[in-house]
């Protein structure tokens, strides 16, 4: 595994999986809990150690129960998990302390690698209480690093009006679908880390370019796809339920794209 440096210092892994859909009838974000996840399982046997989870998702507790149930040692896990900018969430301070609180009970630890506000906080007010709560849980140590998700450049601007601790992540989409070019060149010129989520989506004739350029490496389109991310400093959250794509996905190590197949994928 590789590790991005955030601008606070704190190591994180430039792959890890997503959690979405996972413990749910289906696999559909909005079907009912399974109460187990045998895909986190094998994410953690494959050697993904870092795990995105949400509030949103309404499995946080059983995605805690599979890592604290696990051989793998606290300090291995790089936790990351949001909070809704829902009024329920955010229209207090005390209502932010209590959902921490909460994310640190169902994930069985007394801290966070990452917390994130899951979109963003219309509400100025709102906004400014928040981020203090999440400085005074970095301050004392609960959250390892704090951030945001899906933030435009004008909520990012807003937010360092105040904000004493800069935002070490936005998690915002990136796929081929999505570049999200200027505000990602926003991100990187502020020293926060871009990560992906979406990052496997891609057109059909976009895939096509993707696997016949992993043909010379021996890898696949998804493969590739991801490969670039990393290879630009993108961290990558890629979600699968099959063990396969899983094991292939984190298979990303033993490769370099070339400057003329990178200018392909750029033009795609
Ligand atoms: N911050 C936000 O607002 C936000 C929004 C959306 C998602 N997220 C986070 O980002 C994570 C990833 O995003 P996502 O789940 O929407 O989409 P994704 O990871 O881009 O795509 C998931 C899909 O890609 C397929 N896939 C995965 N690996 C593959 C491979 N190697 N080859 C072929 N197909 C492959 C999966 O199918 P199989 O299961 O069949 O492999 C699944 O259908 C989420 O789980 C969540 O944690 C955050």
């Amino acid at each position: 595994m590789e590790y991005i440096t955030l601008n606070n210092g704190v190591k994180m892994p430039i792959v890890g999986t997503g959690t979405n859909t996972y413990g749910k009838v289906n696999n559909d974000y909005n079907g009912a809990l399974t109460n187990e996840i045998p895909e986190l399982e094998s994410a953690l046997e494959l050697g993904y150690r870092s795990i995105d989870a949400a509030i949103m998702y309404r499995n946080e507790h059983l995605v805690g129960r599979v890592l604290a149930e696990s051989t793998v040692p606290r300090e291995e896990l790089f936790i990351t998990t949001k909070v809704p900018a829902s009024e329920e969430y955010v229209s207090s301070k005390d209502a932010t302390r209590a959902a921490i609180d909460n994310s640190l009970k169902n994930f069985q630890t007394d801290y966070l690698d990452l917390f994130l506000i899951h979109f963003p906080i219309e509400n100025k007010e709102h906004l400014k209480n928040t981020w203090e709560v999440f400085e005074e849980y970095y301050e004392a140590g609960k959250l390892k690093a704090i951030g945001v998700s899906n933030f435009e450049k004008h909520h990012l601007d807003e937010l360092k009006e105040f904000a004493k601790v800069k935002p070490a992540v936005n998690q915002i989409q990136i796929n081929l679908k999505q570049p999200n070019k200027e505000l990602l060149a926003i991100c990187k010129e502020e020293g926060i880390t871009p990560v992906a989520w979406g990052p496997m989506k891609a057109e059909d004739h976009q895939k096509e370019v993707l696997n016949e350029i992993g043909k010379a490496y021996n890898k696949t389109g998804a493969q590739v796809l991801l490969r670039y991310q990393i290879e630009r400093g993108v961290v990558v959250i890629p979600k699968s339920h099959n063990p396969d794509n899983q094991r292939a996905n984190l298979d990303l190590f033993d490769f370099e794209l070339t400057t003329a197949d990178v200018e392909k994928i750029e033009n795609l």
